[in-house]
């Protein structure tokens, strides 16, 4: 976490007209500066930007913001990226404690791929460009129609046949191996010692992320050999495949301001298409499109064109992606092209107006689209069938988050399908009716579901023989202290760790300090109380907790939460020692981290503006540790371990591993259910500080 003071610091230290530089032409006008505006389109500049305030506004649209707004929407950043780019960038220095240790090696490891795989990138380029052996790919690219200018846009590049070229080049670079495999660049050999590279004797396309990193590779076959077209980079820690679009990094610009984006199947037609300046398209590269990928694309623009190739593979994936693109709250629409053709063959052929003529031209929002689709199938005629269509789009209807469109919809199907049916739209809303409240049960049930698994199971290593099971309670002998289940709180017994106490936590206390994402999670229950602590003791179980004192500390507030006795820090600073001394520290962190803050907008704690994404934060660090440690003493059992027992520890290191690489994976956001409600209980932080002072004297 980012103190506001080091914000501060980095919103002064930031140029805004430099970075907006990076996005819009700036021409100087008074005492700032002017260009067009990249919020949308205009022709004559109404974008004002003022180095003096560190702030935009447009006079055409009513966009403005500083400069971390700016690079939020444009860089298509949050805020903490926003705030890690321009610190980077103009030197601020970010201490780092900022994230924990653990976070930190993962980022780190993070950077090595990413750095494995630009290089990588600049390699398949100039082997492209260098290799006489590339000349097979060249000629290819240039019987494409793709020049030079094309080529280096997108970064397209060629993969030698040998095998060794990738690691022999990275070698010599200083390129430690683990982050190419970690990049998936190259692959161990199975016969024998040693690796070999990933992508042999293909045309590269780099995949970028939206700012513009290489994150993986898709390699195309240059002959008509028997072999797979294309193959891609498989999930890495730096390529989560189910929310990468291809070409956001290039388009995203064009899709911001067109607030429209247009999605194909292909790399090739992204390419194309740009090549012929239709700058707001984005492939879903052929896999089946996912909710993830439309909740990426719904971060840049609201209305989604899809043009799929018009075989009967790319149609039918059109049809799945409209129900999806609707989930998602995106206004869909659809656009078939001529037989035979894909939007790369097609702007080949006919070029950019003809293009954009056609799509202005035949562009059909959904239920016109999927009702000439059942009309060409012949599945209006007959009675059943035609109820079957009508069943189905307002099935997709009832896809669509808001109301009134869909409304508007069954409207717009009831007049679409009158000449087909007798009858008013009153059945077909009581029908939408009927399916809406289906679907709500539905996602109850699921919903409850989920939240049942992952309160009893969170910890639960599942199908472990119990032959280990007894050989090592320590391992795996735990369980929630609270789950949820029901919505209905249980507490089952604690376990003997009162009396034992912990290896790792005898070890780690007084000498070590604490880690701060423990003492945050203490923290964040006594601030906002009843709720939080019910929150929080369904996610959490003490034995998380390294530290042996904030662990009791845990167990406490949850054991005055279950007997309804208060749990502030008034309470806590009148117990007996470590209490008040881990209050101290608890509390007293946060207010020397923002005093000068304070002191300069009497606010406080802006930090806990969303308590409940905070805690599962801090849930997130607190199981990747918890982990992380219970690998290590798997890997101390093994070393004494006989040899019937090993392959038990080895299997479940392995689940370990699934455990932790999905954590570090994945965002808390997606990690952790939402509370029932978020109400939050705040128990005045004010107060709390005043108490401390108070305190503080007394005790002099
Ligand atoms: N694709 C893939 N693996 C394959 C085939 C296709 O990942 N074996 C994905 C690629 O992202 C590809 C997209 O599906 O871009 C569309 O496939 P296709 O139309 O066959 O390829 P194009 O990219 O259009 O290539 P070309 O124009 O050279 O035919
Ligand atoms: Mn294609």
């Amino acid at each position: 976490m980012i103190s506001d003071a080091k914000k501060e610091e980095i919103r002064d230290a930031a140029d805004i007209v430099d970075v907006v530089s990076d996005y819009v032409k700036l021409k100087r006008s008074g005492s700032g500066f002017t260009g067009l505006c990249p919020y949308h389109n205009e022709k004559s500049p109404s974008f004002h930007v003022s180095p003096r305030l560190g702030i935009f506004k447009c006079f055409g649209c009513g966009e403005s913001g500083d400069v971390f707004k700016f690079i939020m929407d444009q860089g298509g950043l949050n805020f903490n990226e926003a705030l890690r780019t321009l610190a980077d960038r103009f030197g601020v220095y970010l201490p780092q404690e900022q994230s924990s240790y653990e976070e930190q090696v993962i980022e780190q490891e993070k950077e090595g791929i990413l750095h494995a795989l630009k290089f990588a990138g600049v390699f398949f380029y100039r082997s492209l460009i260098e290799l006489d052996e590339a000349h097979k790919a060249r000629s290819y690219l240039e019987q494409r129609g793709y020049g030079g200018d094309i080529i280096k846009q997108f970064g397209l590049g060629y993969a030698p046949t040998s095998g060794q070229a990738l690691i022999d080049a990275a070698q010599l670079a200083g390129i430690d191996p683990l982050y190419l495999s970690g990049g998936d660049l190259v692959k161990q050999r199975t016969d024998s010692e040693g690796m070999y590279d990933t992508f042999r004797g293909r045309l590269m396309f780099p995949i970028f992320n939206p700012t513009g990193k290489v994150i993986a590779f898709a390699g195309r076959v240059l002959g008509n050999e028997k072999i797979a077209k294309y193959i891609n980079s498989s999930q890495t820690k730096v390529y989560n495949k189910s929310e990468v679009v291809y070409g956001v990094n290039f388009s995203k610009n064009q899709i911001r301001k067109n607030k429209e984006m247009i999605l194909v199947e292909g790399y090739t037609d992204v390419i194309s298409l740009h090549q012929h300046g239709i700058d707001n398209v984005v492939a879903s590269s052929g896999t089946a499109l996912t909710p993830g990928q439309l909740g990426t694309l719904h971060r840049f623009g609201d209305t989604l064109t899809m043009i799929y190739d018009s075989d009967a593979a790319g149609q039918n994936a059109m049809k799945k992606g409209i129900l999806l693109a609707l989930e998602e709250g995106l206004e869909v629409k659809l656009l078939e092209l001529p037989d035979g053709e894909d939007p790369d063959s097609f702007v080949k052929q006919f070029g950019k107006d003809s293009f954009d003529d056609f799509k202005h031209k035949n562009s059909q929002d959904f239920v016109d689209f999927l009702i000439a689709k059942a009309a060409t199938e012949g599945r209006l005629e007959a009675p059943i069938s035609l109820a079957k269509v009508i069943n189905e789009l307002i099935e997709a209807v009832a896809h669509i988050p808001d109301t009134i469109q869909r409304q508007i919809y069954i409207q717009h199907l009831h007049q679409k399908t009158q000449k087909y049916r007798k009858g008013t739209d009153h059945e077909l809303f009581q029908e939408l009716d009927r399916i809406l409240r289906h679907r709500a049960a539905q996602k109850e049930r699921v919903q409850q579901r989920e939240r049942n698994q992952k309160s009893v199971n969170r910890y639960g290593f599942n199908g472990v023989n119990s032959q280990l099971v007894r050989t090592s309670p320590e391992v795996l002998g735990y369980e929630h202290s609270i789950h949820n289940s029901e919505n209905e709180m249980r507490f089952s017994a604690l376990d003997d760790m009162h009396v034992k106490g912990d290896r790792l936590g005898t070890m780690s206390n007084k000498k070590v300090s604490k880690p701060h994402y423990e003492k945050e999670l203490i923290r964040i229950m006594i601030s906002f109380g009843q709720e939080m602590v019910g929150y929080v003791g369904t996610l959490a179980n003490e034995k998380l907790f390294e530290d042996k004192e904030l662990r009791l500390f845990y167990l406490d507030i949850i054991e005055r939460y279950k007997a309804e006795q208060s749990f502030g820090v008034e309470h806590y600073s009148k117990q007996q020692s470590p209490y008040p001394e881990l209050v101290g520290d608890i509390f007293l962190e946060i207010h020397t981290a923002s005093t000068r803050h304070h002191e300069k907008t009497g606010v406080e704690f802006k930090k806990d503006k969303d308590p409940y994404r905070s805690v599962k934060g801090c849930l997130k660090a607190l199981e990747i540790n918890y982990f992380r440690r219970k690998r290590a003493e798997l890997a101390e059992q093994f070393k004494s371990a006989d040899s019937s027992i090993k392959k038990e520890i080895v299997a479940l290191q392995s689940e370990i591993q699934k455990k932790i690489t999905d954590r570090e994976q994945r965002d808390s956001e997606e990690l952790y259910p939402d509370p029932v409600s978020k109400k939050v209980e705040n128990q005045s932080p004010k107060k709390f500080h005043y108490v401390m002072k108070k305190d503080r004297k007394k005790s002099k």
